[in-house]
């Protein structure tokens, strides 16, 4: 005879394995998946100013903006141990003191349910595009990349990056300072 106790311990214990086998299970049956997609980048109205460094007083450092258009399919990321993509966009170039510099520029979160399809066009980036010195005027390799974070149910946090980056130079005179 099972007490009342001796019986909600095994239901729990039951429940705990079935728990657990439903999160190795969402784990395992992902996690060779392929989560790469591609995306077609295209950068306009690329602008570099000249801004005042006040770290080094009279000096002054490439501000540059621009505009981007981003088309890209994330459905096929989503199965069903995936939860939101976290996508950004970075510009990385190389320059005399750093041999990769990285900037995010752009970043969103893609949820399941919307806009898992994107075709945005002439975005806005959402953070400053500022080098540490003038590395920015006329440099001829800034390269574009999509990157995004599978933030999944279970298991761990995957980075991963679309293909088809793009190499764009840069404008080689700076823009009036008026916008
Ligand atoms: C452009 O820069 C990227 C990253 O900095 C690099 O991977 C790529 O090889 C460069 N392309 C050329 C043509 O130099």
């Amino acid at each position: 005879m099972h007490s009342f106790l001796t019986r909600g311990n095994a239901l729990l214990g039951f429940t705990l394995w079935v728990m657990a086998a439903v999160t190795a299970a969402a784990f395992l049956s992902t996690v060779f998946l392929d989560y790469t997609t591609n995306v077609e980048l295209k950068t306009s109205d690329i602008k570099i100013r000249p801004v005042v460094d006040y770290t080094t007083e009279d000096e002054t450092v490439d501000l540059a903006t621009l505009q981007f258009s981003i088309s890209a399919d994330f459905s096929k990321l989503f199965n069903w141990n995936v939860k939101q993509l976290f996508v950004y966009l970075v510009a990385e170039y190389q320059s005399k003191n750093n041999a990769i510099n990285q900037v995010v520029l752009w970043d969103r979160i893609v949820e399941r349910s919307e806009r898992v399809v994107m075709n945005e066009k002439n975005l806005k980036t959402k953070y400053y595009f500022l080098d540490d010195g003038k590395n920015l005027i006329g440099h001829k390799n800034v390269t574009f990349v999509l990157r995004y974070n599978v933030i999944p149910n279970s298991g761990y946090l995957r980075l991963s990056q679309a293909q088809g980056q793009i190499e764009v130079p840069f404008p080689t005179e700076y823009s009036a300072k008026s916008r």
